[in-house]
């Protein structure tokens, strides 16, 4: 072993470090820059003294620029006093598996490097956040302190050291630390073993006759997709598709979602299409569920999963309620309203979910943003959300479109798509809020195009656990019909402002659930960019992405 050498360089605060809505995400130039990544992570050390003597778990998405941050990160926990870091075998952990492999061996904290559904190479996105000892990403109280130490840092520890020998599983100590290098997936797994039913999903696939497709876009799920659904569940080989992860993900958009999973799309539409397809993203929290010429949105993904959670196995002794976030479509409070669940409205972004997890208030949890889970990490889980989903539709027998329209009839339908105007210059997108908050208190009982305002806010939450407030989450219009339009900006973006524009629409009548959804949501996309004079302000006729 080499004599290590602790050293203390000497380095400026940069001003730029503040996490967004998952972590800090910059290009990989910027993370490339002296002392950039090593200064955060230095933030992470001085303000999470638990790590010192701890356990750090560590991973990320394969994205370009992984392995070098890994051992950057490894050499920085070793000279900051971490006992013992478990990191995954070639710097690689889906961010559920690092949520589930910090739960399960009661540790720390961890770091994961990713930029989620963000394109990677030496030119895209790279990212890092930091998850606390429960497995959730951290609370806002939590990534502020990390960005107030990035604002006064002048001094960071690393050490002089060989490189850690990413590839082999075992234990290796670089000075007083371990570092011991772990199958990414084998803990997932037997996780996702205890929670479904392994024998019926087998059963389906071994009949001959259900077909599937499991696209990982060439992310960090192909390795667990591989072994889950082919190697343990005996789905036919090829059924998960583009599982090699690439440090660029082959050049695409790693975004589970109508347009960037196209190739996914195909497979499940016309004449000789697979009975169920699904995708996820670069680091394996989001999915996309598809049936056979069928589009199952996020939204409805997670009502469905509530009304059918008896139907699990690691749920049939009953979920205790159900989140949403705030601009996640209202199908899933239809459901709780119906069993007498508790139900709760959250900002953007899992790490709200975490309390009411913790707490036992909610079982399972969704976005929009085609993230679903629950209890059983404390992050959104893509392939949990695809057994989910496999194992419903063993035990009901049914087609995907079967068991939706089904549900439509029951509960109602909520339509729902999303606009994202990408992009667009922050002076004019801010300009866009600020507009629409100035017109808040005007529009409760007006009209606006034959719809009646119930109700205009900016979405403000308070957490019921432990108090905190979070405000200006969101301006919400919603409509006495049960129809509602949402506005916010994004907060993962590394270039430009993002403005999303959610519109959602109630059918109860179950002769009209089967219209095409962009008809029906005509009216409303004609009052949301009008209201907001989207045009005018950013100078955009069309959004970029639809979903
Ligand atoms: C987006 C999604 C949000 C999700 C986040 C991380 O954040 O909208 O639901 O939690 O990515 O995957 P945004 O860019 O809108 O801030
Ligand atoms: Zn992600």
């Amino acid at each position: 072993m080499t004599i290590m050498d602790i050293s203390t360089i000497t380095t400026q605060p940069f001003s730029d470090q503040r996490p967004g809505t998952s972590g800090l995400r910059k290009k990989v130039r910027v993370f490339q820059t002296p002392h950039y990544l090593e200064n955060f992570v230095q933030s992470i050390f001085d303000t999470q003294t638990d790590l010192k003597g701890g356990t750090l778990v560590l991973g990320g998405d394969g994205r370009y620029y992984n392995r070098e941050a890994i051992q950057i990160i490894i050499r920085m926990a070793a000279a900051n006093g971490v006992a013992k870091v478990i990191v995954g075998q070639s710097g690689l952990l889906s961010t559920p598996a690092a949520s589930c492999i910090i739960r399960k061996y009661q540790t720390s904290g961890g770091i994961i490097l990713s930029a989620s559904h963000n394109p990677g190479g030496p030119n895209e996105d790279f990212g890092i956040k930091f998850n606390t000892a429960n497995g959730g990403p951290a609370p806002e109280g939590v990534t502020e302190a990390i960005y107030t130490r990035t604002r006064e840092i002048n001094e960071y520890r690393t050490l002089t050291a060989d490189e850690i020998d990413l590839d082999t599983p075992g234990t290796q100590t670089l000075g007083d630390t371990r570092v011991e290098i772990v199958d990414p997936v084998a803990d997932y797994a037997a996780l996702m073993e205890h929670l479904f039913d392994f024998e019926r999903i087998r059963q389906l696939f071994g009949a001959g006759l259900f077909s599937m497709r499991f696209d990982a876009m060439h992310a960090i799920t192909g390795p667990y997709a591989r072994h889950i659904l082919e190697e343990m569940l005996g789905a036919e080989p090829g059924s998960v598709i583009n599982g090699e992860p690439k440090e660029d993900f082959g050049g695409a958009h790693p975004d589970p979602n109508l347009v960037h999973a196209h190739e996914l799309v195909a497979l499940t539409s016309g004449r000789g299409a697979v009975d169920f397809g699904a995708a996820s993203d670069g680091d394996g929290d989001r999915n996309m569920i598809l049936g056979r010429n069928f589009f199952v949105t996020p939204s409805d993904s997670l009502a469905v999963m509530a009304a059918n959670a008896h139907h699990i196995k690691g749920y049939a002794s009953g979920i205790s309620g159900v989140a949403r976030s705030m601009p996640t479509s209202q199908a899933a409070d239809r459901v709780a309203e119906a069993l007498g669940l508790d139900c709760y409205e959250t900002p953007t972004g899992w790490k709200f979910f975490s309390n009411l997890l913790d707490a036992r208030r909610i079982t399972l949890c969704g976005e929009e943003s085609f993230g679903t889970g629950s209890d059983h990490v404390r992050e959104k889980d893509g392939l949990w959300a695809v057994l989910f989903w496999l194992n419903l539709l063993a035990v009901r027998k049914q087609s995907v479109a079967a068991i939706v329209q089904e549900h439509w009839r029951r509960f109602g339908r909520n339509f729902y798509t999303r606009h994202d105007y990408e992009g667009i210059d922050t002076a004019a997108a801010n300009g866009v809020v600020t507009h629409l908050q100035a017109r808040l208190a005007e529009l409760p009982g007006s009209a606006l195009d034959g719809y009646t305002v119930d109700y205009a806010d900016n979405f403000a939450y308070t957490d019921p656990v432990d108090g905190s407030v979070s405000e200006n989450q969101g301006i919400r219009i919603g409509f006495t019909d049960g129809s509602r339009i949402v506005y916010r900006l994004s907060g993962t973006g590394t270039e430009g402002a993002t403005l999303r524009v959610y519109l959602e629409a109630y059918e109860p009548d179950p002769d009209k659930q089967n219209r095409e959804t962009a008809e029906v949501m005509q009216p409303l996309v004609t009052i949301a960019t009008a209201l907001a004079e989207i045009e005018s302000r950013t100078g955009r006729k069309e959004p970029t992405v639809i979903t």
